[in-house]
């Protein structure tokens, strides 16, 4: 866990929601925020992780909140600036992967990898704009795949470059209100959303061919991060993408799909939830 501050960040008593805060990257920034002395909130689709996650913190809160859902994004930052009065740190972490070629991918899977991780980020964004207006740090999750693409990541790929391009738009238009947005660009991190991608023979061992620093991401790697941007340390940060991945950007990503091609359709299938 984060924590041992060795100097002031600046984030004592501020208030941060961390949206897809019940698990991996997000619970850690989660923990790291708490441990800076800022008051949590987690928002989640996984309502009951999101309330256990948050009553293992001091001053939390949790709310579960579908990103796709203009209504429950509307009302989480509502329900935060009426019962904080003030709202400090973003951390927009919701999202979900997927796998396939383009020619296979159903449409219904290219909506809702859409929906999540671009959609929703922006209904996220466009709802700290709104509440926002004293200043304050959005923090946005894309990824390696939106600089890097590979055979296979097609629609996630498409979802994290278009987030890219949206943060930027973003801190353009905030930063009169004092509002830095900025990207954080894991490479692979382990958390449950990459338990099956890291089960695929063969893959593992390239990743960390192709990591110069040779070791997965830890979800603490991106939550310091986070703390970073939306501290006074950043206060000159905004409309950036910070590739926090081990060095991977420099060399090339993993033939994933080269690797799943040696399994059976069976298996294949169980990637579509990666
Ligand atoms: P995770 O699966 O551990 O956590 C994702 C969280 O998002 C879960 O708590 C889940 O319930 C929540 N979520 C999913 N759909 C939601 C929705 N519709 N509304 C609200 N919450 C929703 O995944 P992880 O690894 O922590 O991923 C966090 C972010 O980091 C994602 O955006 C992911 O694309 C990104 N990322 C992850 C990498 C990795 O290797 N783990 C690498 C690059 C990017």
């Amino acid at each position: 866990m984060i924590g041992r501050a060795v100097m002031d960040l600046g984030l004592r008593d501020t208030v941060a929601l961390i949206v897809g805060g019940a698990s991996g990257i997000g619970w850690a920034s989660a923990q790291a925020f708490a441990a800076e002395g800022a008051k949590v909130v987690i928002a989640d689709l996984n309502g009951e992780t999101a309330a256990d996650r948050a009553a293992s913190l001091p001053q939390a809160w949790s709310r579960r909140v579908d990103v796709t859902s203009e209504d429950d994004i509307q009302a989480l930052f509502a329900a935060v600036i009426e019962r904080e009065g003030r709202l400090d740190s973003v951390v927009s972490c919701a999202g979900i992967g997927h796998l396939g070629a383009i020619r296979d991918i159903e449409l219904a899977d290219w909506q809702n990898v859409i929906d999540i991780c671009l959609t929703g980020s922006f209904l996220v964004m466009k709802h700290a704009a709104r509440v926002m207006t004293g200043g304050g740090s959005i923090v946005n999750i894309a990824s390696l795949n939106a600089r890097q693409t590979a055979a296979g990541y097609g629609v996630y790929s498409a979802a994290k470059r278009g987030l890219t391009a949206l943060a930027e738009v973003a801190a353009l238009e905030l930063a009169a209100d004092g509002v830095r947005v900025n990207t954080i660009s894991p490479g692979l991190i382990d958390t449950p959303l990459t338990n099956t991608l890291r089960a695929i023979p063969g893959v593992q061992e390239e990743f960390t061919d192709n990591t110069p620093l040779r070791r997965n991401g830890r979800p603490e790697d991106i939550a310091a991060t986070a703390l970073f941007l939306c501290s006074s340390m950043a206060d000159w940060t905004t409309g950036d993408t910070l590739d926090v991945n081990g060095g991977g950007h420099l060399q090339r990503y993993p033939n994933v799909m080269a690797a799943a091609a040696a399994l059976t359709p069976e298996e294949f299938e169980k990637l579509q939830s990666l």
